[in-house]
């Protein structure tokens, strides 16, 4: 499928916040000149505090910010919580949902990470859904009965083709740990998730990520796959460096 690729940072719960303005603001002299947004797509999920300090920075420039959770509703008495349209004000323009670790940490549910689906769209937020096994459940074969459960919880309500969608397959046992999966498992499954979508009643462009232990070395390797439409990274996109590096192979795979 012909999608530019689209390259999520997700810097979980690192950086203050004047680190991530000093990198927003650094970051756009590092790719002037070379970079073509139409071709690959930049997102930079910092943590929620520093959305609207980075969003200053970045004006209506082509790099993204991307909120890493949201909680259900608009408004109201929830002590601690943050809407997708608080997120969307601060300049959050799509939203990671369901990544492992806030289903390891926070208990979600496949159930709330498909009302949380909803609460994005509400917000006029892109959700970047976050799937994947774990070890014990890939070392037992069900990997795919895994996928399509945490999928099917998203995807089998009828739901206007036009409502924006990321999906972002992050095998549990390779984030964060050097861990790589192999590029030829990747495809096969995107390429089963792939089938999945198109059949599904959900929206069909769906651009489908691969996430886990990705950097400048082996990112080309998962945007060569036909099925991958690019990448969700962690570790490797705190750096100024890592994020050009990433944008430039990602630019070359064109
Ligand atoms: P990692 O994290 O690139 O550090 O493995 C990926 C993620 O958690 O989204």
């Amino acid at each position: 499928m012909a999608m530019s690729p689209l390259l999520i940072a997700n810097w979980k719960m690192y950086k203050t916040v004047e680190e991530s303005a000093s990198f927003a603001r650094l970051l756009g002299p590092r790719l002037e000149g070379w970079w073509k947004p139409q071709a690959v797509r930049l997102v930079i999920a910092p943590t929620s505090l520093a959305l609207f300090a980075m969003a200053r920075h970045l004006g209506d420039g082509p790099v993204a910010l991307a909120a890493q959770n949201l909680e259900l509703g608009r408004e109201g008495a929830f002590t601690g919580a943050l809407s997708g349209y608080l997120l969307h004000e601060a300049g959050a323009r799509l939203v990671i949902i369901g990544h492992s670790e806030r289903r390891r940490y926070f208990a979600e549910t496949d159930g709330l990470v498909a009302e949380k689906v909803d609460a994005a769209w509400n917000a006029g937020l892109t959700p970047v859904v976050c799937v994947g096994e774990t070890e014990a459940e890939r070392d037992s074969g069900q990997t795919e009965a895994v996928l399509k459960r945490q999928l099917s919880a998203i995807l089998t309500k009828p739901r206007d083709d036009d409502k924006p969608l990321v999906i972002a397959y992050e095998p549990v046992w390779a984030i964060g740990t050097g861990r790589v999966a192999k590029t030829e498992d990747v495809g096969q499954i995107a390429h089963t998730v792939r089938q999945w979508l198109s059949t599904s009643q959900g929206p069909k462009d769906v651009p489908l990520l691969y996430g886990g232990s990705v950097n400048p070395d082996n990112l080309g390797g998962f945007l060569r796959l036909p099925d991958v439409n690019g990448a969700l990274v962690g570790g490797a996109s705190l750096t100024l460096e890592g994020v050009v590096a990433m944008v430039r192979v990602a630019q070359e795979q064109i």
